[in-house]
This record gives structure tokens, sequence and C-alpha cells, in this order.
């Protein structure tokens, strides 16, 4: 590889519309500022920009579900995304926004200019329009069923029972989800990319001068380009983004996959005045760090735009990621299945470098990996805690109980400190080699592997019991540990900040910069080190439980909420109503009918006498809460024994979806005895 001069690091732009999940750290942000971070550790000219991307079709029907508008929706995520990005240490440089002004001029140039060149062709398609709401249809806002498993709720881009991707004229039966009014065709212009045009240009580009783009990356390209590129619309009829810079367009916005990825560019305008010089300049290395469903994007459609634009430079590589699963299923924000960050953090308060561990141990770098909270658990207190932890726990208790917190000198050493030694020094060279290789899971390991390396020099070596014969034999060991931890502390750095710091904060380094890993005398024999403290606590299983009953509690609540209404019954004759005798009552004895789980023996006021009633309340109301609450009650229903009861009418009580009950409950002035009609 070229020796680049400086680097720009781009970390895809998460949309606005919801919070950061696991998903998304596993995928793009940790692995980003991992590399961020080694970067500026070895004192590279490094920036690293990202923030929110707030255009498209997701942002306006989140609006739409919460009755707020787009605004407030992005206003909402894109501070609570950036405070979580901040809180667990993914240190952009800038975290901006795609509604800033600089944003919108930015990207308004761009397709200006691409305008300008005649890089666009222009096209008058066919599509929906809903006659009611008076609009375009986008692609998300018709439902319909798929023509290939007959799902009746896939969308008009893709059905998500079995997954294919959908023309919205593919759809049997489309509907419109604003309105519910069938859709028309209706003629619109709209502005396209020609890729086609660009194919040769991609083809040799990547095909044959970014060979070492990851296999997953590479190979996701291969196939675009060799089942032939075709020209992308990248306007849109909608009223929220970026208007169309040019005459005849009016109510067209720029497709957010036009406007999200400009969005690094004007980003890194926000950030410094010198932002040509990293994307202008061949000397710049442009990384984009992305997930899988991002790829086409990144290498195929906003390099062709930066190539059909002229002055900028094009991404040396996109180390794309795989996804990340939890607990075995796939990650879904709009099933709730996810952990989220800002939850995470709040729960989890000083555990930000445990998440990193895990998400980066764990990251689907090669193919999709999964998320368990057991190995979360696993990894904390059997690697973090038992191994990193303890081993520079000793070094440090040890040092103070013995040499009062100094330094000790290192004497003679022998064979094995001597090879633990060469270890550190071998292992820096192989996890660089990872690191620049986009390889974190691997280099997290060696460094974890440097631990367990340290761990079993002391519990070899047992300075504690030496400590009795030969002191000048412990100085050497404890010098020995305390290099070695010195060194975990700059090699885990980029992994783990927070956990970095802090040790270096005890033992008094001057900084943590990666050229001073794998040496040996970072710490000179008489210098103090601050007190111990512990670097990782254990995660007990009621904690693990909790997060998996949180998990449990959301994919009943989501089942219960998709369940469908049960259906409008039969017509009935008024006369058949007025059959019914419903009275206002008042609850003036409860007790729970023993041996059964569901069953509540009742004494109810009816105004025309004290009758007793057993209901089917008892998992949803205690006893003693229920005296005096007022109830419908059907009079006239024939006895029945229940149990051995007899009840002598039913309370109306009415069915959530997920079997809550509730009463059906007069207002406090209705007297018992007044009937419902
Ligand atoms: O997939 C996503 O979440 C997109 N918002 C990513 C955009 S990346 C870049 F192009 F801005
Ligand atoms: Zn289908």
């Amino acid at each position: 590889m070229k020796d680049y001069k400086r680097y720009l690091l781009t970390a895809a732009l998460p949309y606005a519309n919801g919070p950061i999940h696991l998903g998304h750290l596993a995928g793009v942000y940790v692995p980003a500022d991992i590399y961020s971070r080694y970067l500026r550790s070895k004192k590279t000219d490094v920036i690293f920009v990202c923030g929110s991307d707030e255009h498209g079709v997701p942002i306006t029907i989140k609006a739409r579900q919460e009755g707020i508008s787009p605004q407030d929706v992005v206003d909402k995520y894109h501070y609570l995304n950036k405070e979580s990005f901040e809180k667990l240490g993914i240190a952009f440089d800038i975290y901006a926004r795609t509604t800033s002004p600089v944003h919108y001029e930015t990207a308004s140039e761009f397709f200006k200019t691409l305008y300008d060149k005649g890089e666009f062709t222009e096209n008058t398609t066919q599509q929906y329009f809903d006659p009611e709401a008076s609009q375009f249809l986008a692609d998300r806002y018709i439902t319909g069923t798929c023509p290939h498993c007959g799902n009746e709720h896939a969308y008009g881009d893709q059905c998500e029972n079995c997954g294919t991707t959908l023309n919205a004229t593919d759809l049997i039966n489309p509907k419109s989800t604003l309105s519910g009014a069938v859709p028309i065709l209706k003629e619109t212009k709209h502005w396209f990319l020609p890729l086609d045009k660009h194919e040769a240009f991609l083809r040799k580009w990547i095909l044959e001068e970014n060979t070492h783009w990851k296999p997953n990356v590479y190979g996701q390209c291969k196939s675009w380009i060799d089942s032939g590129l075709q020209a992308r619309a990248v306007s849109r009829d909608l009223d929220w983004g970026i208007p169309v810079p040019v005459e005849g367009a009016e109510g067209k916005v720029l497709y957010v996959w036009f406007d999200a990825p400009i969005g690094y560019i004007s980003a890194t305008k926000e950030l410094t005045p010198d932002w040509e010089k990293y994307w202008k300049d061949e000397d710049t290395r442009l990384l984009h760090f992305i997930g899988k469903d991002n790829i086409v994007f990144h290498c195929i459609i906003f390099p062709a735009m930066l190539k059909s634009e002229g002055s900028y430079i094009l991404p040396e590589n996109v180390p794309a990621n795989e996804f990340l699963n939890l607990e075995g299923e796939k990650l879904s924000t709009s099933k709730n299945w996810a952990v989220w960050l800002h939850e995470y953090l709040a729960d989890f308060p000083d555990k930000q470098d445990v998440l990193r561990y895990v998400l980066c141990a764990n990251a689907p770098e090669a193919k999709d990996n999964d998320f368990t909270w057991k190995d979360f658990q696993a990894r904390n207190n059997n690697e973090l805690v038992a191994v990193f932890g303890n081993f520079v726990n000793r070094a440090l208790v040890l040092t103070h109980k013995y040499f009062d917190g100094v330094v000790p000198v290192m004497g003679e050493t022998d064979e094995y400190d001597k090879s633990v030694l060469a270890e550190f020094a071998i292992a820096k060279d192989k996890i660089e080699k990872a690191l620049d290789n986009f390889r974190f899971r691997e280099a997290l390991k060696e460094v974890m592997n440097l631990a367990r390396t340290g761990n079993k020099y002391l519990a070899d070596t047992e300075p504690w019991k030496l400590i009795k014969t030969d002191e000048t034999r412990v100085k050497t060991i404890l010098n020995i540990s305390l290099q070695l931890s010195a060194n975990l502390a700059i090699l885990f750095n980029p992994f783990l900040p927070f956990t970095a710091k802090k040790l270096n904060n005890i033992l008094q380094l001057e900084n943590l910069d990666w050229e001073f890993g794998g040496k040996e005398n970072l710490l000179l024999a008489g210098h103090k080190i601050a007190r111990a403290e512990l670097l990782f606590a254990i995660i007990e299983d009621e904690e693990i439980e909790k997060q998996l009953q949180k998990l449990r509690d959301n994919k009943a609540k989501n089942d219960a909420e998709n369940q469908t209404l049960a259906p409008s019954k039969e017509k009935i004759e008024f006369e058949d109503f007025t059959k019914l005798d419903i009275r206002v009552a008042t609850i003036l004895e409860a007790e729970k009918v023993p041996k059964t789980k569901k069953l509540m023996k009742l004494l109810v006021d009816t105004g025309i006498d004290k009758r007793t009633v057993v209901s089917g309340i008892a998992e949803y109301f205690e006893a003693e809460k229920l005296i005096g609450q007022k109830v419908s009650i059907l009079l006239n229903l024939e006895p029945r024994k229940i149990k051995g009861i007899e009840s002598q009418g039913m309370i109306l009580l009415s069915e959530e979806k997920d079997g809550t009950l509730h009463f059906v409950e007069p207002s406090k002035q209705a007297s018992n005895g007044s009937q419902v009609n």
C-alpha cells in the first residue's frame, strides 16, 4: 500500500428515526472507532466523521406513527444518538446532520454540478399516486400481497416474509398506507444517474484495482456489476428532503441515498476549513466503515457520483461488516428485538468497555454473528475480570505491598522472563498487522493473549511465596509485570479507552502512544505508581437475567401489538340486546378462589340485592384493591356453579390482545342498580 499523508474515516450516517442498537455498533462504529484511535495513537493525521442521516422515507413514516413532524423526529434521535455515541467513547471528530445548512448547500451544489455537466438522464416514469392523499407514494407507503409467497402485508420495496426485493407494481391488490385507497399509476419526471455509463470504469476500478477489498465486499460488488448496472433515480416525489435545485422540479427532493453520502463531505466542511485537502488530494486515504446493507451505495453509486463530479478522491477501502444477531434471532428495530445503546448505558453506566470488548471480540467481520447476554457475562467474568483485571491488579497490589508503590529494579532476567518480554515485542507487530487489515477481532485476541501470558507469568513465578526468600527476584518479577501492564494499557487503548485511561492514571505513564507498545522499559525503577483500583467487576447472574427478561417482555409486547383484532360479530336485532339486563354495581368483598389461578369470588351490591359472582380476574387484580370498585354486571345470566360456588351474573371486562383485562367501568356518579342500555 502506498504511503498516505492523511486519513479520512467515515462511519455510515445512521438514520435519525430510532436509537442506536448493538447491531449498528458491532458492524460499524466500534471497529471504526478502534481504527481511528489506533491511528491517532500512532500520531497519524486522521479525521473521523459521522452524523445523522435525516432524510428519507423512514423518517416520514416514524413521524406519522408518532404524530409529530419529521423535524421533531430527527431532532429527538440526533441528540439521543450523538450523546450515546459520546458516552460509549465513539470519538468522532464531528457528528453532523444532513439537515444542516452547510449540507443543504453542499448537496445542492453537487447535484447542480452533475446536472450542468450533463451527467444525469431525465426520464418520465409511471409511479403509484394516492388519489385521496393527492401525493405520489414512496414504495414503503404501499402494501399488498407478495407475488412470491402470498404474504398479504408485503411492502412496495420488499416482502419481509420471504425477503424478496420488490417493485411496488409487483404487488397484488396494492393499497396506500396513507389513506387505504387503491393507488393509481401516474406519470412523473425524475433524474437518473446512468450507472451503466460508468460500468467500464467501475469494473476496472473495483474488480481489477481493488482486489484487496474484503471478500464479502468485493464479492457483492462483482455480482452487482456482472448482473448489469442500471440507471438509478436520484430524485423522489416527497415533501421531506433537499429540494431538487433545478427548474421544473417542484415537489421533488433529492433521493436520500444521493444526499446522505455527500453528508460525509459536508461534515468535513463543517469540521475544518482545510476540508478539501482531505477530499481532493490523492495523498488522503479515504475509508468508509459501513454495514453490509450499504455496500452498493458506497462501492458503486457514491464512487460513480464522485467520479462524475470529477474533483474528489475515491475510497481506498470499504471495510464492511456482516450483521450481528441477538440471542439467535435477527435484530429488528420494528419488532423491538434489539439492545438499545442508550438503555445499555443506563443499565451499565460504567461498563462501556465491556460492551466494546464483547462487540469487538465477537464482531461479524466475515460472517453474521450472534450476541448473547450469557456470552457477554462470560467474556466479562472470564476474560476481562479473571485475566486482564486479575493480572494487573496482582501486579499493582504486590508492588504496593512489598515496595510501597515504587517500581522495583529489574535485576538479572532468566529465560522465562526473556521469553515473556519477547512475546510482547513480537505480538505488537502481529496486532498492528491485524489492525492494518481491519481484522479487529484477531487484534483484540492477541492483546488479550498477552494479558493471559502476564497472568500465567505471575501464577508460575509466585512472587508472594518468593518474597520470604528472594526479594531481588521478586523485584525483577514485579518490574516485568508492571512493564507488561503498561504495555497492555497502550495496546488495549484503541479497544478499551476508558480502562486504558484508568490504568494509565494508576501507572502514571506519560502517554499511551502506540510507538511505546512492545517496549520493556516504560516504567523506570523508582517511579511511583498510584493506588491500585480494580479495572473490572464481576457481572452477576441477576443482571443478565434482567436483560433477558427485558427482551422477552419486549417480544411479548410486540407480539401482542401485532396480533390482529377479532373480527366483528354478526348483526343482532335490537330486541336481542334488550334481553340483557346490565346494571351498575359495586364490589363489596373479594377473595381468591383457593387452588385456582384465575378465579376470584366477589360479593357485589347490584342495587337490587347483594350477590356472589365468580370472575376470572385473579391474575390481573389483587383482592384488597377491588373493594369499592364500580363495575358493570350482567344480572340475568343463568346462574352457574364454578368450583362449587354459584355465580349469579357476569362482570363485564374488556380484554387486550395480550390477555390483560380491564373493567368496563361506569362513571363514579352512576348509582348501583342503574341500568346500562
Ligand atoms: O443504512 C443506513 O442507516 C443509512 N442511513 C446509511 C447512510 S450512510 C451514508 F451514505 F450516509
Ligand atoms: Zn414474499
